[in-house]
């Protein structure tokens, strides 16, 4: 039974890390970092060159972004590896015991003199210049000693990598000290690990994602059962994923834009928290302009998170609290740090077990709702 479970939880997280990126996403994002990639090596190393399109974008604009190197590899144990397309069908990769390669470009000409150089030059340097294919040892695991290798050659990472290593990956890029353009979920922000380097400014999110959801293609062997899924003209499977980002670590103009706050505070618009001294905001939108103190902001004010206006202080969670919260058998008691003395017992609910020691807003004096996740940020001055 637990090798059953085993099973069906690897199938899910398996499943969740075939997602294909659309061009046409990669290419509103990547166009805001052009004057990075100039001279630069790029490594992509969650990525099938037969399939990915962030292999394609750097491969078919090699030139025209100055690179210096491209170097991509991929997982042993994708589902689709070599299978899809037989575009690059070149080489007897079935033939290997691994199904784990690296492709390495340092040119890319317009060989058959169309006057650009797209797709069929990038295939014909890969049919004519064995140099740059190899077959790697190991499984391409972005962990792996000789991943490791790649990742220190590269200068910039750009991928989507594998949504349920997502948050170990972001920090081996940290660890090596990368810059990197990557495509995740909101959802990571609230992690242990990839807040605080929101927090400290070592990381934010890109620009042409901040709401609605997007559409990645998936394995034919995908079951298309829930709704937003579409199979286009060639038979290809796709999925809508919502809240999914951008994230990198590659300054850009727009996060120094101001948000403009247009709102006054009033006490009764944005109530105090119980057991934190800060107000809460429902709404970025919201954010009061003559306001200066704790504020307490939904997750998503990071797309509009501008560090010359605001900073962070923490995550709701896990701010420390002006009260102590304990439970004592079937009740919870919030106890005054000062006093000692408990000010307020609930009864130890499901529901109380789940908002444990989260914020509480604070109506008449007593702890009342506790808002979905929030951030907890402060104005960095009062003209802005
Ligand atoms: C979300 S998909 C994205 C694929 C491609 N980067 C793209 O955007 O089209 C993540 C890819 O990472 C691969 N992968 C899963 N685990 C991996 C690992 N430990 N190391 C490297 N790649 C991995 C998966 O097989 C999958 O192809």
């Amino acid at each position: 039974m637990a090798n059953r479970n085993m099973d069906l939880r690897m199938a899910k997280q398996n499943k969740a890390d075939e997602f294909y990126t659309q061009m046409v996403d990669i290419e509103l994002e990547l166009k805001h970092y052009k004057d990075y990639f100039r001279g630069k090596t790029i490594l992509c190393n969650c990525d099938d060159p037969f399939e990915s399109n962030f292999f394609k974008y750097f491969a078919i604009n090699f030139n025209y972004l100055g690179l210096k190197k491209l170097i991509t590899t991929c997982y042993d144990s994708s589902p689709i590896l070599g299978e899809q397309l037989d575009l690059f069908n070149i080489w007897q990769v079935k033939n290997y015991e691994s199904k784990a390669y690296k492709i390495e470009i340092n040119q890319v000409d317009d060989y058959n003199n169309d006057g650009a150089v797209d797709l069929v030059d990038v295939e014909y340097l890969l049919k004519n210049d064995k140099n740059t294919f190899s077959v790697l040892k190991g499984n391409g695991d972005f962990r792996s000693a000789e991943c490791i290798e790649c990742l220190k050659e590269a200068d910039i990472v750009v991928t989507n990598p594998p949504f349920s290593f997502f948050r170990d990956y972001v920090v081996l890029l940290h660890k090596y000290n990368k810059k990197y353009i990557i495509i995740g979920n909101i959802n990571a922000v609230q992690t242990k690990d990839i807040f605080p380097l929101f927090q400290k400014n070592e990381l934010w999110l890109g620009v042409s994602i901040h709401s609605g959801d997007r559409e990645f293609r998936v394995p034919d062997s995908y079951p298309l059962n829930a709704s937003g899924t579409r199979i286009d003209e060639n038979g290809y499977k796709y999925i809508r994923v919502k809240g999914v980002r951008w994230f990198t670590n590659l300054d850009i103009k727009e996060r120094h834009e101001f948000l403009q706050l247009y709102k006054n505070y009033n006490e009764n618009l944005f109530p105090h928290y119980f057991n934190y001294d800060a107000i809460d905001v429902n709404k970025t939108s919201d954010i009061p302009c003559d306001y200066f103190g704790k504020m307490g902001v939904p997750i998503t004010f990071l797309d509009k998170y501008n560090p010359d206006q605001f900073e962070i202080i923490g995550i709701g969670s896990d701010v420390e609290k002006t009260m102590i919260h304990t439970t004592d058998g079937d009740w919870i008691h919030y106890i005054d740090k000062e006093t000692q003395k408990i000010v307020y017992t609930f009864p130890y609910t499901v529901t109380e077990r789940k908002i444990g020691n989260g914020l509480r807003i604070s109506k008449d004096g007593k702890p009342t709702t506790s808002p979905y996740g929030r951030i907890i940020i402060r104005r960095k001055s009062n003209e802005n």
